[in-house]
């Protein structure tokens, strides 16, 4: 049988969305550089690092810009996505998260975040669930992003746990990718067609109860 001692969580698009205000900075910033990409477009953008999300903007674009403009660009949209993460209210955590958080800790299962987001702290204190975690892994204690299994293995570790007891509840393919490579079972969080190389999908966490973790 297998053993489930850990839970890790991505933060964006598993506990809370914040797709969409990054979406709404990332468009802000597009459009002063004279172009505009769309809510398709923005769908790569999920899991991968505030870096790599300009890079990649910045190419649909056509635009080139020097070290130092990129992290002035970066830092402005980070300015205004955090306008946006300072109005947030605990009504926005997903369904059923609380819920199946609850029942993990009353069955001694430990709950770890691995994000790539800087912000996780003041996301997770804005939307009242930072007590929830027993460990904390964000954009701020990793040098490789997802896919790479860095977060989740440094999660793991954290949490003194094996990979092998380790479950990873992911939104973003690069995430399914990143606890498949690591060596932990993955559930997918959203469309099944997206996140086939999970272990199983749900729609959401008000499907999602402990037995299934065994
Ligand atoms: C991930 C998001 O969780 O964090 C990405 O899915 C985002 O879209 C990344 O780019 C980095 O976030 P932040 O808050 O450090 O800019
Ligand atoms: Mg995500």
């Amino acid at each position: 049988m297998k053993m489930t001692k850990a839970c890790l969580f991505d933060l964006d698009g598993v506990i809370v969305d914040t797709a969409v205000y990054h979406f709404q900075a990332w468009r802000r910033l597009a459009n002063e550089l004279g172009f505009d990409f769309t809510e398709h477009q923005n769908e790569q953008l999920k899991g991968i690092s505030r870096m790599e999300s300009l890079e990649l903007i910045l190419k649909w674009g056509n635009v080139t810009l020097t070290e130092e403009e990129k992290i002035e660009r970066a830092t402005r949209k980070n300015a205004w996505y955090l306008e946006s993460v300072m109005q947030m209210t605990p009504n926005e955590v997903l369904k059923g998260v609380p819920e199946f958080l609850k029942e993990l800790r009353a069955n001694g299962i430990k709950i770890a975040l691995g994000s790539a987001s800087k912000n996780s702290r003041l996301i997770l204190e804005k939307i009242n669930m930072i007590e929830f975690f027993d460990v904390i892994i964000d954009g701020n204690n990793i040098t490789k992003g997802k896919p790479d299994p860095q977060v989740f293995l440094l999660g793991a570790e954290a949490t003194n746990c094996k990979p092998a007891d380790c479950v990873v509840f992911e939104d973003a393919l690069a995430g399914v990718r990143a606890g498949k490579s690591g060596g932990m079972r993955v559930v997918g969080v959203g469309d099944p067609k997206i996140l086939h190389e999970a272990d199983f999908v749900i729609n959401g966490f008000e499907e999602m109860t402990i037995d299934r973790l065994f």
